[in-house]
């Protein structure tokens, strides 16, 4: 259902992110991206909601090729879990969460933030999901720990009942328990909907433990493709291995050239 034809990304200052890479993603699989920082994990995940355009190639998603025309419809097909939560912290836990039915709801009624019945409905039961009580519905999100914020993210990423779930290191900043409690909310909530999840995570433990599918990259090249079992028994190295960079030799001194303060200025 979430396809990528042979989809490239070089960007304007000419790095090339993503070379040739072709995925074919049926619904409800739960896809974890794995790969060193720069391997271009957030590229291939942001051509899914279109913030990343491909140079070449294609992404697919339920039959629709992605393209200016019917980008709009698409992404409200299409969830978001961010690394760093992308709330808003003045706001309410609830006022937050209904905040992913933005593109259903008019302009005006959003500027007033009065929102349905059905959808505030929807909001309380996704809260009530996501382990927060009550009591956190008229709660600011600043007063939350990381991981409740997590959990309100998840709940936004929701509303909009997405056919696709992306999730880019969703648990980077949160402690190795509170981590897991996040992940298997996010597994447990995508497939009660039968929610395709593409997830970038550092943590290959818990790819192992939470993915269906695990894909690497490596450069912009796809390296592997295969079960946790499968990645388990090729081993980690492979992926994490940076043949490319080349210590700086002990003796070298940093040399600030005027590009670099120009660049600066
Ligand atoms: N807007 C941009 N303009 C130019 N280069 C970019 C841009 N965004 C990303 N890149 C480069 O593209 C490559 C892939 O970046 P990307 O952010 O997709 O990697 P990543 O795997 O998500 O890394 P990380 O694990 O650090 O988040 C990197 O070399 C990065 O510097
Ligand atoms: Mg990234």
């Amino acid at each position: 259902m979430l396809k990528f034809h042979s989809v490239s990304k070089r960007y304007d200052d000419g790095t090339q992110a993503l070379s040739e890479v072709h995925l074919d993603i049926p619904q409800g699989q739960f896809c974890v991206l794995l790969g060193s920082s720069g391997a271009g994990k957030s590229t291939l995940l942001y051509m899914v909601n279109g913030l990343v355009t491909p140079t070449t190639g294609q992404v697919e998603i339920g039959g629709k090729a992605l393209n200016r025309a019917n980008m709009k419809s698409i992404r409200r097909t299409v969830g978001m879990v961010h690394q760093q939560f992308n709330l808003t912290p003045r706001l309410s836990v609830a006022m937050n969460v209904l905040s992913g039915a933005l593109p259903f709801v008019s302009y005006l009624r959003a500027a007033a933030m009065w929102y349905p019945r059905v959808l505030r409905e929807r909001a309380c039961k996704l809260l009530a999901e996501v382990g927060l009580s009550p009591e956190h519905l008229t709660r600011r999100v600043s007063e939350l720990s990381g991981g409740q914020m997590q959990r309100v993210g998840i709940a936004r990423a929701f509303m909009l009942e997405p056919q696709v779930l992306l999730a880019d290191e969703p648990v980077a900043s949160l402690d190795p328990r509170v981590s897991r409690d996040i992940m298997v909310l996010l597994r447990d909530e995508a497939k009660r909907r039968g929610t395709t999840v593409v997830c970038s995570l550092h943590q290959p433990e818990l790819a192992v433990e939470f993915a269906d599918r695990i894909i690497a990259l490596k450069g912009g090249k796809l390296i592997f493709d295969g079960t946790p079992e499968q990645l388990v028994a090729a081993g980690l190295d492979s992926i994490y291995q940076n043949n490319e960079s080349k210590p700086a030799p002990s003796h070298s001194v940093p040399h600030v050239t005027p590009q670099m303060l120009e660049a600066l200025a």
